[in-house]
This record gives structure tokens, sequence and C-alpha cells, in this order.
């Protein structure tokens, strides 16, 4: 069984470099589909969920081939649209391949992607925005079958929630479609951006207005592209987290600033000292970190759900009572009871959570819920006293590169068993 030991107590210096990010990269892969004559991503993350996408598309008749942190992806014309179940699971977000599937050939036969470990995530709004592009789909058992009978066509789509994929995947299929796509209340992460900028990279034509309404005028064909994948905002927040709860001073370099607004306040009214530059973060921890009233999560540009588990593990040790609201996710505290078990005095319902500082975490036997929770119990781990062992490292090993290497360079004790 694969886990990581980690020895508490020590603070951590220097440099922590943030690598691309996944959700970035995924429906950049996605959109690789459509790209004929190769596309070359840098800054591409080494993450088991990039290597399912890759799978992915090795299925769908693609070539993919790694050199270090460069990703060339060759597509094909395999005219397979048909994802099994098997590589579904192996990532949630491969519904993101949909809208690329019905840009290039019209038609798609996948499993529903299910439950998560944040609980149910539905996909009922990319289905009625892609119906409203002149796709039908039918239910075959647990197969989802979608059929373009006339022609993919542009749509006015209003989303009822700004939903991070449903906007991806409307984006991929408008691109190819005949006519101008228009999405208002569309999500407006960083990654939406980036997935434009790709898609214009290769020959397509996206437009966003800076209330976040996206306009995509399908063009006939995409071509090759070469981009980088951005810095990973929430790897970023995670590092600023272990430097934190640690008391250290640390530099997180390699990272964009500007799409982690909503999260300085929070380290500051905890007390960190920031000096934000252009492209780093320079952080001084306090003596003792001290609890904020409220921390609620909303859709971008607001406090990001990603970042809530990594600031939770903060407000373990903070002086004074912390209340988080989720609004995003029904399921996202399965690791507050993990980080009970360090010592932390947590209690949650529903959306609500509230954490009462504790003056020490101490180590324990505990598991990865899910991948943020599974960094939250790391930053926790990084604090408490002694030897953590942290098991189903595989939830953080889907969004996290080489964490023990990257934190135990910056001085902190970690070891990784197999
Ligand atoms: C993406 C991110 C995830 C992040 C989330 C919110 C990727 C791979 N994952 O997930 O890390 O936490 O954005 O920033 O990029 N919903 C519906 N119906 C739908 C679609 C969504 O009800 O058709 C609900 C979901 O159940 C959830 C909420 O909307 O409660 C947000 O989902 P969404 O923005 O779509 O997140 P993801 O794209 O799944």
């Amino acid at each position: 069984m694969e886990r990581y030991l980690v020895k508490g107590g020590r603070t951590l210096e220097g440099n922590l470099r943030v690598h691309g990010a996944k959700n970035a990269a995924l429906p950049i892969l996605a959109a690789a589909l459509l790209c004929e004559g190769g596309c070359e991503l840098h800054n591409c993350p080494q993450l088991s969920d990039v290597e399912a996408a890759c799978h992915i598309l090795d299925h769908l008749g693609c070539k993919t081939h790694r050199q270090d942190d460069v990703l060339l992806i060759e597509a094909g014309d395999s005219r397979i649209c048909c994802i099994p179940e098997q590589l579904m699971r192996e990532m949630r977000s491969s519904i993101v391949f949909l809208g690329a599937l019905l840009a290039k050939y019209r038609q798609a036969r996948l499993s529903f992607p299910g439950g998560c470990e944040l609980g149910p995530r539905p996909i009922d709004l990319h289905l009625s925005s892609l119906e409203k592009m002149g796709v039908v789909f039918t239910q075959d058992g647990e197969q989802l079958l979608c059929e373009v009978p006339n022609e993919l066509h542009g749509a006015s789509i209003d989303l009822p929630f700004p939903s991070v994929g449903a906007t991806e995947n409307i984006m991929l299929a408008a691109s190819l479609a005949k006519g101008e796509t228009m999405i208002r209340n569309a999500a407006r992460e960083p990654e939406i951006a980036a997935l434009a900028d790709f898609i214009n990279r290769a020959g397509g034509c996206v437009f966003i207005e800076k209330d976040g309404t996206v306009h995509i005028k399908g063009v006939k064909k995409l071509g090759a592209c070469r981009c980088s994948v951005i810095p990973d905002r929430i790897v970023a927040v995670t590092y600023l987290c272990c430097g934190a709860i640690t008391g250290s001073t640390v530099t997180v370099s390699d990272c964009e600033p500007d799409h982690m607004r909503a999260v300085f306040p929070i380290l500051e009214e905890m007390g960190c000292e920031l000096e934000i530059g252009e492209r780093e973060i320079l952080l001084r921890s306090p003596k003792q970190l001290k609890a904020v009233k409220h921390i609620t999560t909303m859709p971008y540009p607001g406090f990001p759900t990603d970042a809530l588990a990594p600031i939770m593990a903060l407000s373990t040790i903070a002086r004074g009572t912390t209340i988080f609201t989720e609004n995003i996710f029904q399921n996202r505290y399965k690791q507050a009871w993990e980080l009970c078990r360090m010592g932390a005095d947590i209690r949650s319902e529903g959306r609500i959570a509230v954490v009462r500082g504790v003056s020490r975490l101490h180590h324990a036997n505990v598991r990865c819920t899910d991948l943020r929770g599974g960094a939250a119990l790391m930053i926790a781990a990084l604090a408490a006293e002694g030897e953590t062992s942290i098991e189903e490292i595989r939830h953080i090993q889907r969004g996290y590169e080489n964490l023990p290497a990257v934190l135990s360079r910056a001085g902190a004790c970690i070891v990784q068993e197999n």
C-alpha cells in the first residue's frame, strides 16, 4: 500500500515552483483531438489525470508522446467516437471529450461519468446546452448515445449556473459548429480563457467579453498549435498554505498571482505577509495564525471551492473560530473527519463547517478522501507533532506533481512508502 510518511514540525524555506494546471490541461487535451497537424503542449503537468486523458486520446486514434513537460499530440481520423466505461471512470472530467467528439464526428457514445468523491456531479447543463446546438441524446442502459441528425449549429445559451465543464464542452462543440454560439453566465475561471486561447491559436475564433460572455464562431477546421499550460492556481495556494502552517518564509514561483486574488485577503487576515510579484509570491507567516470569521466559496472570481480544504487545514491551528460555507459542491468536507483524527476540532453539516482552532495537531494514520482533501492532510501533517501516515495518496497524485519531492527540497521530511 502506497503512503506518505510525514514528520511534522519542520519549517520550510526557499522556492516552491508551481507546475501547469491540470484543469487547464484536460480541456486542452480534448481540444487537441480537433487539431489537424499536431499540437505541442508545454508546461503540461505529469499527473495521473493527464495520463488518463492521454489514454482516451490514444484510444480515439491519436498519438501522444511526452518529452519532459512537453506533450505532443498527433490527432488521427480514426472515426472512433466511443469512449469505453473503464476509460471514462479513470477520470470524472473525461466528460469534456463529449464536446470535442461531437465537433469532430458529429456523434459520440460514452458512459455517464456518475458521482465522485465530491457528491453527485450531474451533466444536465452540458446536455441541455448541446441539445440547443442540434445534438440528440438517448440513453442506452449506462451509455449515452449522442447524435446530430441534421447539423451541429451555433446557439444562444444562458447557463443557469456558470458550470466550468459545461462551458468547456459548449466551447469545444461550437468551435467547429456552423455559425456562432454565445454563452451567457459562462464560467469565468482562468481555465476558460486558457481554452479559448488554445482554440484561437489553432485557428478557431473565440472571444470573451469583460462580463464573461463567451462568443464562439465555428470554423471549418482547426490546425496545428503550440501553447503553454497556465500555472496551477490551486497548487500555488496549496504551497502557500504549506509555508503558512509551518511558520515559514517561502517563495512560490512560476505562478499567476492574478488568478489567486480571492485567496490573498484570507491569508493576510490569518496574519501572513505577502509580497506579490508578477510571477511569484513571497509569504512570511506569523508565529500564530488567526482565524478568519467566514469563508464562502463562489464561482470565479470568488473564493475557489478547490482552495477550501487547504485553507481549512490552516484554520485547524489558527487562533479562533472559522466558519466555512461551501456553495459549489455538496460533499466537500470529507477531509474534516481525517483532520479531526489529528486533533482538529471541526463540525460540519450540509454546506457549513465550523473549525475551532486548537493549539496543536498530532500525528495519526489518515486517508485521502479526494484530491484537495488529500492536500489538506499533507498541509496539516507538516505541522503535526510526530510522524503522520497518509494513505490513498493516488488522490493527491491526480493533481500534484511530485508533492513530497517539492516539499522535501524546501526542508520537509516526507518519505513515500510503496
Ligand atoms: C471544475 C474543476 C473542479 C472545480 C470546479 C468548480 C476541472 C477538471 N474540474 O469541475 O476542480 O472544483 O470546476 O470550480 O476543471 N453542475 C450541475 N449540472 C451540470 C454541471 C454542473 O448541476 O451539468 C453542478 C455540479 O454538480 C457542481 C457545480 O455545478 O455542484 C459546479 O460544477 P462545475 O463548475 O461544472 O465543475 P466541474 O467542471 O465538474
